[in-house]
């Protein structure tokens, strides 16, 4: 599938079919400094993305989230400390009160926007802004979870680890995002290239999944050239982390246990899609 490798002075892309991807782990910090540049360039010019990312009641998640959110707090602790981030409009605060479970938590919401802090302020404790790849202040949580973030982050090795500091011992992180290791399910990021190419990736990132599981060395690998700088904006066309679960696992490895979320699912499509295209996973800090 024709893959090559290009120098940059010490650092490295590995072109496959000819689509550069990079490791956040080993990318030059230019890199990635340029690419969140573009990014917000791309975000400030293009409304629509926030109107996307506005439009956004995740229940079905939030619900997958409730035994930890029903726990009691640790001794000591008045409430539940739970923080949200990259929250956009989050419907989570909304959902919490339906449930009857506002008052038992102590909210904070994140977003390294502040273009929804009309919306997020009157229906948080706390709202947090910034690049969340710099630390997540107002901790330690017993929960930090995010819906359709990671697959967004430039820096996502950088944000997991931050979650990490911020969690208290036995806290949990949660995580839902696509998972992109199933050949044939071409990221949105790669899909202004030829089907070949993207194909071509699939099967790299599939098996670069399994070179991680067997050596233990994750890789967070990112698009810099996403297919949002090529084409009108599509969904996800600006996710430039290819995520592989089995990053995040090695990153984790030895320091929080994991444990996967399992959605009720409505159909066979649906059954597939979060089986093996989603990753939906909790890590509890040791
Ligand atoms: C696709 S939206 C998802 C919003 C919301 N969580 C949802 O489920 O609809 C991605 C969100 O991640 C935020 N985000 C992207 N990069 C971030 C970062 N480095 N730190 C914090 N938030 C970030 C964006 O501002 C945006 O609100």
């Amino acid at each position: 599938m024709g893959q090559t490798i290009e120098r940059r002075g010490e650092e490295k892309a590995t072109r496959v079919a000819g689509i550069p991807l990079w490791r956040a782990t080993a990318a030059p910090e230019p890199l990635l400094a340029q690419l969140e540049q573009r990014l917000a360039e791309f975000y400030a010019r293009d409304k629509r993305y926030f109107a996307i990312a506005g439009a956004n009641d995740q229940r079905r998640f939030y619900e997958a989230l409730r035994p930890y959110l029903e726990e009691a707090p640790r001794p000591g602790a008045g409430r539940l400390r739970v923080l949200e981030f990259g929250a956009g409009r989050s419907g989570f605060p909304d959902w919490l009160d339906e449930q009857g479970l506002r008052r038992r938590i102590e909210l904070t919401l994140q977003d390294v926007t502040t273009l929804n802090r009309d919306w997020l302020l009157p229906r948080t404790d706390a709202l947090l802004v910034g690049d969340a790849a710099e630390g997540l202040d107002g901790g330690p949580y017993d929960l930090i979870f995010s819906t359709f973030v990671y697959e967004h982050l430039v820096r996502p090795d950088r944000v997991v680890e931050a979650c990490l500091a911020a969690l208290a011992p036995g806290g949990r992180l949660a995580l839902f995002s696509p998972a992109y290791v199933v050949p044939g399910y071409v990221p949105p990021a790669l899909r202004a290239r030829s089907r070949w190419a993207g194909l071509a990736a699939t099967v790299f990132l599939c098996l670069q999944s399994l070179r991680t599981r067997l050596t233990g060395r994750p890789n967070f690998w990112i698009a810099a050239e996403p297919a949002v700088f090529d084409q009108a904006f599509r969904i996800d066309a600006d996710a430039v982390h290819l995520v592989a679960p089995a990053d995040l696992d090695c990153l984790l490895a030895g320091r929080a246990r994991r444990r996967t979320l399992h959605l009720p699912a409505h159909g066979l499509r649906d059954w597939i899609w979060s089986r093996f295209l989603l990753l939906a996973a909790v890590y509890e800090k040791r």
